[in-house]
């Protein structure tokens, strides 16, 4: 019974906003053709688009379906453009940026990196081009011209953006954690906790550019974890999060986003020394993730004691 009435609930919640961000992507699709007369008011309302259909199922995951994120580390500034490298888990990862972004007022400039291949997908590719989002293949020679096009945006024209990207390029898994501990034992370098080892050459990229530019602060490094009685980790699969209620109280989800700001100007002049800097925040972010990870299971302890 509870099964069926949360698939109905979690599509009557759902259909709206599939509708509307149909909508959107087909609204910011035909403000291509405009983009190249007035690129800013198109950004601005392409912008405003985004915001709405992002902002919207936040709300169905935090207020209808009682998601509690926790937030802790560095305030971020409220309008401030930033580089930002987060760690990758779950479909979840989304809500949890989004949270910081509405607290920063950032949330319609959220632009993440995201696979060239999904340019092809009718509306949702051509939307999230439109949207000024790099769609890149990872090979950085192929890229360029595509991180050219985004950057212009950014450092020409000073639109405010949050420019996020999954350092690790693939979400966590146990095979990919155990050839990464490979990969680094041959190469010589530090395998981080909980964590596969950073792409370096695309944060080099980005930050390179983007120092040039007097709109780009900063570089904020975001760290995800979950949990769900005492698994590590466990975050629940994008149709639950639209479909389950009470998902912190009734279900025992933990969800939680640490934030450290990092003043562009103080990092590293070279891309060696960058490609340093970020290999030492992955391994500061999983000694972090370890003491959560410590903290839970004590916790989880204690409340079975009780
Ligand atoms: C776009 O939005 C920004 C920030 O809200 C504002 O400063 C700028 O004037 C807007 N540009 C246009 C062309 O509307
Ligand atoms: C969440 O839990 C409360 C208290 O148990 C309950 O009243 C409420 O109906 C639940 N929400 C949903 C959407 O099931």
């Amino acid at each position: 019974m509870a099964t069926l009435y949360n698939i109905l609930r979690g599509s009557l919640l759902t259909l709206p906003w599939l509708v509307w961000v149909f909508i959107v992507d087909l609204l910011v699709s035909l403000l291509l053709p405009l983009l190249p007369i007035f690129p800013d008011i198109c950004y601005n309302i392409s912008s405003a688009l985004a915001e709405s259909g992002w902002y919207w199922i936040q709300l169905i995951f935090t207020r209808a379906n009682g998601a509690v994120i926790a937030v802790s580390g560095d305030i971020l500034p409220c309008g401030e453009s930033a580089i930002i490298v987060a760690n990758h888990v779950k479909w979840c990862d989304f809500y949890m940026i989004q949270e910081l972004a509405v607290r920063a007022g950032m949330l319609g400039r959220c632009r993440y990196f995201a696979k060239t291949e999904l340019r092809w997908v009718p509306f949702l590719g051509w939307g999230l081009w439109a949207l000024g989002m790099p769609m890149v293949s990872r090979r950085w020679d192929k890229d360029e011209k595509e991180l050219d096009r985004v950057f212009s945006g950014i450092v020409d024209r000073k639109w405010p953006t949050w420019l996020i990207s999954f350092s690790e390029a693939t979400r966590y898994t146990p095979a990919k954690y155990a050839a990464s501990t490979t990969w680094c034992a041959e190469n010589d370098r530090s395998q981080p906790q909980h964590l596969l080892y950073p792409r370096t050459k695309g944060f080099i990229t980005t930050v390179q550019h983007l120092r040039k530019s007097s709109n780009v602060k900063a570089v904020y490094d975001l760290t995800i974890a979950y949990q769900r009685g005492d698994q590590f980790r466990c975050a629940p699969s994008m149709w639950e999060t639209l479909s389950v209620p009470n998902i912190t109280r009734d279900k025992g989800y933990r969800f939680y986003i640490h934030a450290r700001r990092f003043p562009l100007n103080e990092l590293p002049d070279t891309d060696d020394g960058l490609a340093k800097w970020l290999e030492r925040c992955w391994v500061e972010k999983g000694n972090w993730l370890e003491d959560k990870r410590l903290e839970w299971s004590e916790n989880g302890k204690a409340q079975k004691l009780k």
